[in-house]
């Protein structure tokens, strides 16, 4: 069935049989990795063997680790150490479960582990203070990023990976309805789907649809509703000096939008979808798409449907303005790490210039390093990056997790949870948004309050 037939709106959640069948595959076979690993270690002598590190990634596709072995490789010929890298699942929240669960059972798990910007206070206490090593480093990173890794003076990890919300738009059917820009705003976004899509149905591509997003239950709705209200001045859940904002007209009012789309210009299932749903209905057949910069690999890749017929810029504007949510990655050592030296060695490699140049050209991985956006062989394939840097300077907003550390995962899900209602009917915006606020009290004991003026950063 294609995912644009989806039954309407199901929930995917971590909670379901087969994620859990999964999920427990993944923690067995990240064990048995890493016992081989101990086994290995036990039966050898100590002095003068190879180095072997074990590495566990935040990012997981079948290319971008076919990539990664490639890197590591190169990373053992340059220094001696060897490298393993450990599968993970799929979903954030999955991710960051296994994450837990290896660093707090204590020794010979990973050395190296991908961290999510979100997960930072999570993770804090597990990993080391990279800042005395990336001294020269740090002032090269985008300075969201080495913000969204700080927890006081620490540094938690290095990233290697930025991320922004992207609209991606088809330039031959903007060119056919007569359009021509992208939309400005998201009220021109809805008029404009609405058109492409009832001309292309009319030609007889029955399942053709204005615009596709993520709309299941995970943490890529947190980061899609959280651009709609933003945009909007409806905040950012909870704001950085620890009000709960979230119960507010301007919020509200984008949650009903968006559910106004399900079903007109978004498939009845979007309220399931993830990234890669939303991807494959986009390259089968879709006038707009919000994802992040490398979704243009598939988008572009030979034989695709779409292969030069689409276009990339900055999500639309609301009365507030213009708000990508910032993601992205980076990678911190374990405090339990029996080889501290080597394993930041690896993070120096994998955050080095080369190297994420490289992989921005092979991988379309956008890089964390702003001077790199000025460089023409990095920014000529993929135009997502050149609109990330743009994203940058037109507004940005951050998922509230480092007001919340350790809540930020049931704060999130809380929040998926109650915009997902409203996409689904279950409730009215205001209805959902009241209750939430109050969830809210319960799981962070802070105070309810309006939202800051703009709380959009830019750089
Ligand atoms: C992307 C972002 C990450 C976010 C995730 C949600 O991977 O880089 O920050 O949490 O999507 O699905």
């Amino acid at each position: 069935m294609p995912p644009g037939d989806r039954p309407p709106i199901s929930k995917r959640n971590l909670c379901s049989r087969e994620n859990r069948a999964n999920y427990v595959g993944m923690v067995g076979a990240v064990c048995i990795v890493l016992l081989s690993l101990l086994l290995e270690g036990c039966t050898r002598p100590p002095v003068h063997e190879p180095v072997t590190l074990t590495l566990l990634e935040e990012w997981t596709t079948k290319t971008f680790n076919e990539a990664r072995q490639q890197e590591l490789q190169q990373f053992t010929r340059e220094t001696g150490i060897r490298v393993k890298l450990l599968p993970s699942p799929e979903s954030a929240r999955e991710k960051l479960a296994l994450w837990q669960e290896l660093l707090r059972t204590g020794a010979s798990g990973p050395d190296v582990y991908g961290i999510d910007v979100i997960w930072t206070r999570i993770l804090n206490e597990y990993f080391l203070d990279l800042k005395p090593y990336f001294g020269n480093e740090i002032s090269l990173q985008f300075p969201a990023l080495t913000a969204s890794y700080s927890v006081d003076n620490k540094l938690v990890a290095i990233a290697y990976r930025a991320d922004i919300g992207l609209l991606f738009y088809r330039t031959d059917l903007l060119r056919e309805y007569g359009y021509r820009e992208p939309p400005r705003t998201w009220d021109e976004l809805e008029i404009m789907a609405a058109r492409i899509q009832a001309g292309e149905r009319a030609k007889g591509k029955k399942e053709f649809w204005g615009f596709v997003w993520q709309g299941g239950a995970t943490e890529a709705l947190t980061c899609n509703a959280l651009e709609w209200q933003a945009s909007e001045g409806g905040g950012q859940i909870i704001e950085k000096d620890q009000t709960i904002s979230v119960n507010n007209p301007d919020a509200i009012r984008a949650w009903q939008r968006a559910a106004r789309w399900v079903g007109s210009i978004s498939p009845p299932g979007v309220g399931g979808y993830v990234e890669a749903d939303a991807l494959n209905v986009w390259v089968a057949g879709a006038a707009f798409m919000r994802n992040w910069p490398t979704a243009f690999a598939d988008s572009q890749a030979a034989g695709s449907p779409i292969r030069n017929r689409f276009d990339i810029t900055v999500l639309p504007a609301g009365k507030a303005g213009r708000a990508g949510t910032l993601g992205g990655a980076g990678l911190g050592v374990s405090r339990l790490s029996a080889h501290p030296r080597e394993a930041i060695e690896l993070v120096r490699y994998l955050s080095r210039r080369d190297v994420q140049t490289k992989r921005s050209r092979v991988l379309s991985v956008p890089p964390s390093l702003p001077e790199l956006y000025d460089v023409p062989d990095v920014l000529g394939p993929n135009p997502g990056f050149a609109m990330l840097r743009q994203a940058f300077r037109t507004g940005i907003v951050s998922r509230p997790s480092n007001v919340t550390g350790n809540k930020y995962p049931d704060v999130s899900e809380a929040y998926a949870q109650a915009v997902h209602s409203v996409l689904t009917g279950e409730k009215r915006a205001a209805e959902a948004a009241a209750a939430l606020e109050n969830e809210l009290v319960r799981i962070t004991g802070f105070k309810k309050g309006p939202p800051q003026a703009d709380q959009r950063a830019r750089e």
